[in-house]
């Protein structure tokens, strides 16, 4: 199933004039950046909470069994860690590409650690995407997750990586931390 958002994300943001911007890293931006990048460092997105919600049929799954990945969803109250990089907008050309299973850029305001605030794009998808599958009980997205593999690897290891990435940050995450217990009890 897809629903390619490589046109609309064109159409979001024009970079005409703009030499650098900021780019906020979630999921598997965490540990692993394909692209160059003119500088990281950690940032905090306000509002937002990371979630395994979207369906991956062309990275961590396939059309027949799909994984899931992450997306984020609005959550008053609550900080989402994550990578701040800062990149060419050429950079944009192959994440528009790579992402195009449903996640739209949204510009959102990022925090450092010294409390400086920058614009920066993260991209996220939302319900209305053809990708999307929602919530469901931990063991469920555990047992969905610990069956699926696709091009990219094993779908148990984009959640492995990222709760050892989000650790050896010292950052919190109780949805991630409970889908990998899960995963650690289905896969042992
Ligand atoms: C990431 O932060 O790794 C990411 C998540 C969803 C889409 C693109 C990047």
């Amino acid at each position: 199933m897809t629903h390619d958002t490589t046109a609309l994300n064109r159409k979001r943001h024009r970079f005409d004039g703009v030499a650098e911007v900021w780019l906020f890293g979630y999921g598997s931006l965490i540990w692993k950046a394909d692209f160059p990048f003119i500088e990281r460092r950690p940032a905090r997105l306000r509002g937002w909470s990371r979630r395994f919600w979207q369906g991956s049929h062309d990275h961590r799954g396939t059309p027949d069994a799909p994984g899931r990945v992450l997306t984020l969803a609005r959550e008053p109250g609550a900080t989402c860690f994550g990578i701040a990089y800062l990149v060419t907008p050429a950079v944009f050309d192959a994440l528009d590409h790579r992402e195009k299973n449903g996640y739209l850029r949204h510009l959102e305001t990022l925090e450092f650690d010294d409390g400086r605030c920058v614009d920066g794009l993260v991209y996220i998808a939302d319900e209305h995407n053809a990708a999307w599958l929602g919530p469901a009980p931990d063991a469920a997205i555990a047992g969905q997750i610990a069956a699926a593999h696709g091009p990219s690897g094993a779908n148990r290891d984009y959640v492995l990586h990222l709760a050892d990435a989000l650790r050896a940050h010292g950052a919190e995450d109780a949805h991630v931390f409970a889908i990998e217990c899960e995963l650690r009890r289905i896969v042992a």
